[in-house]
């Protein structure tokens, strides 16, 4: 199969990042099954996907017909046997639990075609493990996209261990239809490739904060004032060659020793969750959030990363 043969595809999970994929799929022409537990559920996936929809107008990168169109392919259903039945690709992005999962895999190979690809959008489960519920492991991988999906190009195609070689250029070739940029995991480590650079770093960002080394402002600030603008350009390997990897060597020698290692996450953070303070949803977690419409401040988000990439498109294409 072909990235061009996938033209109907399942998305199970209506929830963030389920509902922005389907909106993905659906502006690549392909018609989409949203399929989440109940109707109530699939009707808030429907206004945030008319919400997304609504900011990729406002830049430019659809107009209304496009939208509407797109809208068009995506049908919401609580059928899962109906949505799967002629499917050539399933994305999974049900609930963060590898029981669940295991459990969805194993009803979705009963339910889809024979030589359909069965794809999770996990963070960082073992594919290896989901694969194993079904009778077609070679035909499972994950599929990660990133959030928010219909703006972030990143998506990672990962080799469980017994994915075949052709499942994975089929999924790099249709995230690179849907207009992403897809790298490949060649092994199925738990946190793939991306989270573990940004666990490694929020692992440092704790230790500094634990140390008062610095305020929680002001840690923020040093990223993105400083290696996380220039990251949007340049990875961490390119910014070792062009800053001299002898001066590397030579900071990592003095430096790695006194980096934080710690194997569980800190006091710190286990103590906001027990006080309820989870961040911009409770109103409160590093720093405190007024009430405004959380819609509201999602979409200036959205505005603000269509921005930064419509500039790094630029500079990429003139390097
Ligand atoms: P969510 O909680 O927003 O959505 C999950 C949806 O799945 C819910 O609407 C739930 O009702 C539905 N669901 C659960 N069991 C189901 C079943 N048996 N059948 C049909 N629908 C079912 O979760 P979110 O954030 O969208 O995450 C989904 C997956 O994507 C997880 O594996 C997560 O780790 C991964 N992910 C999440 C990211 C994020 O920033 N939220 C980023 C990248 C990946």
């Amino acid at each position: 199969m072909q990235a061009n043969d996938v033209s109907t595809i399942a998305v199970i999970g209506a929830g963030t990042m389920g509902t922005g994929i389907a909106g993905v799929f659906a502006r690549a022409g392909c018609s989409v099954r949203l399929v989440d537990q109940t109707e109530d559920l699939l009707r808030r996936a429907e206004r945030n996907l008319q919400s997304s929809q609504q900011v990729l107008q406002e830049a430019g990168l659809v107009s209304a017909s496009e939208a509407a169109a797109a809208l068009g392919r995506i049908q919401s259903t609580v059928d899962l046997a109906a949505a799967c039945a002629d499917v050539e690709l399933v994305v999974e992005a049900i609930t963060e639990d590898l029981a669940p999962k295991r459990q969805m895999f194993a009803t979705l190979d009963r339910l889809c075609p024979p030589g359909a690809v069965l794809a999770s959008n996990t963070s960082g489960l073992s594919i290896t493990k989901i694969a194993q519920a079904t009778r077609r492991p070679e035909l499972v991988a994950g599929m990660h996209f990133w959030n928010p999906p219909h703006i972030i190009p990143l998506v990672e195609i990962i080799k469980g261990d017994a994915t075949a070689g052709d499942t994975l250029q089929l999924l790099m070739a249709i995230a690179s239809r849907l207009g992403k940029q897809p790298i490949l995991v060649r092994r199925d480590v738990p946190g793939f490739v991306g989270n573990r650079l940004q666990y490694a770093v929020l692992r440092e960002a704790f230790h500094i904060l634990s140390e008062g080394i610095a305020s929680a402002e002001d840690i923020d600030t040093a990223m993105t004032a400083g290696p996380g603008l220039r990251y949007g350009f340049l990875g961490p390997l390119e910014t070792a060659d062009l800053g001299g990897l002898d001066v590397f060597l030579a900071i990592c020698e003095y430096l790695f020793a006194k980096l934080s290692s710690a194997p569980s996450p800190p006091g710190l953070l286990a103590d906001l969750v027990e006080k309820g303070k989870l961040g911009a949803k409770t109103g409160e977690g590093f720093y405190r959030y007024s009430s405004a419409d959380p819609g509201d401040f999602l979409a200036q988000r959205d505005r603000a990363f269509l921005g930064f990439l419509e500039v790094l498109g630029r500079e990429q294409k003139s390097r």
